[in-house]
Parts: structure tokens; sequence; C-alpha cells
């Protein structure tokens, strides 16, 4: 059963009712930005010109949607409004937030997250998966040898396939110390094998992502997905 824990009239819910066997944590918020930027980036006639900042506006949504429940650690204090004091509530920036964008396709989320994140690091990870076995490689790691324990993370990916990708970047994270809690992916497209595969390691990694599809095809592609949105992106075609 997807969970999607009840959020009172800001219930999320998966996209498609046939999807009945996962356990992830995992989160389809119904915003209509969402579903019209998902609509252009699923549609094969968006240019990439297009393409590539509607991936952008996805980035920047799902980003707010993923940060904003039980994981931003906020500090309140006193300030001076022109009128009197007043207690106000900030980020607390002893808490080190870290996006890590997947190269290359997640490099498209990651100006939409960065502007609502502006004080994060940014730790790049580059993985390409090898198109006859879909076994991932990492090719670059700009991950620090030590995370803090606290350290907030989002992964940024917009397709998440067999999972093997997401994996190996997970895999990474917490080997240098990061909390699987405290882990975020925002991905734009999910399919079945990648969220089973991820709720069987990793159970308390949340996943937000605009829609879950059904199924991936011989090569490993989503179907409908959206193509490969490296290429999309990137014009590698
Ligand atoms: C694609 C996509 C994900 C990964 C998903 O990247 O952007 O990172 O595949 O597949 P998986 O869940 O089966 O591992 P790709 O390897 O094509 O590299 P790119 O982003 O450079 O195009
Ligand atoms: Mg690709």
């Amino acid at each position: 059963m997807v969970r999607c824990p009840g959020l009172g009239d800001n219930n999320f819910s998966p996209v498609s009712p046939n999807i009945v066997t996962l356990q992830a944590t995992v989160y389809v918020p119904p915003h209509p930005l969402i579903q019209h930027w998902l609509g252009v980036v699923r549609d094969r006639h968006t240019p990439g010109a297009l393409f590539r900042p509607a991936l952008g506006e996805l980035g920047r949504w799902l980003t707010y949607e993923a940060v904003r429940r039980d994981w931003l650690p906020l500090t309140a204090t006193t300030v001076e409004t022109p009128l009197a004091a007043a207690t106000a509530t900030f980020i607390d920036p002893m808490v080190p937030v870290v996006l890590v964008p997947i190269l290359r396709a997640g490099l498209t989320l990651l100006e939409g997250s960065q502007n609502l994140l502006p004080l994060a690091r940014v730790y790049h990870f580059g993985v390409v998966r090898d198109e006859a076995t879909l076994e991932p490689t990492i090719y670059l790691n700009k991950l620090p040898a030590q995370l803090d324990p606290d350290t907030r993370v989002l992964v940024l990916d917009p397709m998440l396939a067999t999972g093997g990708t997401l994996m190996a970047a997970l895999e990474a994270l917490v080997s240098r110390g990061a909390q699987p809690a405290y882990i975020r992916v925002v991905a734009v497209i999910a399919a079945p094998p990648a969220l089973q595969k991820i709720t069987r390691h990793y159970p308390q990694v949340q996943i937000y992502t605009a829609g879950i599809d059904e199924t991936l095809n011989e090569v490993g592609f989503i179907v409908p997905g959206l193509g490969d949105a490296g290429d999309r992106s990137f014009g590698t075609m």
C-alpha cells in the first residue's frame, strides 16, 4: 500500500490506484502547478528549450512540498519590528541542509530547489545507467567523507526506474553518516520497481514525485513516462 499519511485538507494521494504492493512513503502532491508542468514534460512535442525550464518548475514545487513538513529544523528568537519586539521563527542555521543532484538529469531540478534553499550545500553525484544491463556506475562523487548526522538531505533525480541509481546515491549518503529519516527524494516520475527497492532497503526515506507510472518497458524506460530526461534536457538524443 502506498502510504500517504493524512494531511487534513492537504491529503496527498497516489496517481495510480493500481499500485497496491508498495510500502514506501511516497507523496504525489495534488498541486495544479505540478500537474501542469508534468503534462508539459510528458509531451513529446515539448522542445528542449521548454522541457528544461519545465523540469526546473517541477524541481521548485516538489521541493516546496518535500520540505514543508517535519524536516527543516526551526529556531525561535526575538526580533524588533519597527513597532515592538516580536517572536520570529527561522530555519536553524546550525543544521546542515544538503542538495544532491544526480547528474545529469538531476541538474534540471537543482535551480528551482536551490532558489528555495539558497543556503543549502550542493554535492554533485554522477551516475550513468548501462543501457544494456541497467546497472548504475558512479562517475562523480562530491560528497564529503563524513556528514553530520543531523544533515537534512534532498536527493534530486527526475526519473526513478529500476531504482539502481537512487540506491547507489542512498548507499553513498548513508555510509557517510546521513540518516535515512532525514533523506527526502525529489523525483518527477517514479516506477514501482524503484519504489519497491527503496522501500525494502530504506523504508524511512520519503519520496516526493509528480507521478507514479505503471511499468518499465523491455529496455528499462518508464512507460508512459517522459522519455529520457537527460537526453531531452541536454539535446543529446
Ligand atoms: C537516468 C535517470 C536516472 C536513472 C534512473 O539517468 O536520469 O538517474 O536513469 O534509472 P534507474 O532507476 O533504473 O537507475 P541516465 O543513466 O540515463 O543518465 P543521465 O541523467 O545522464 O541521462
Ligand atoms: Mg539519460
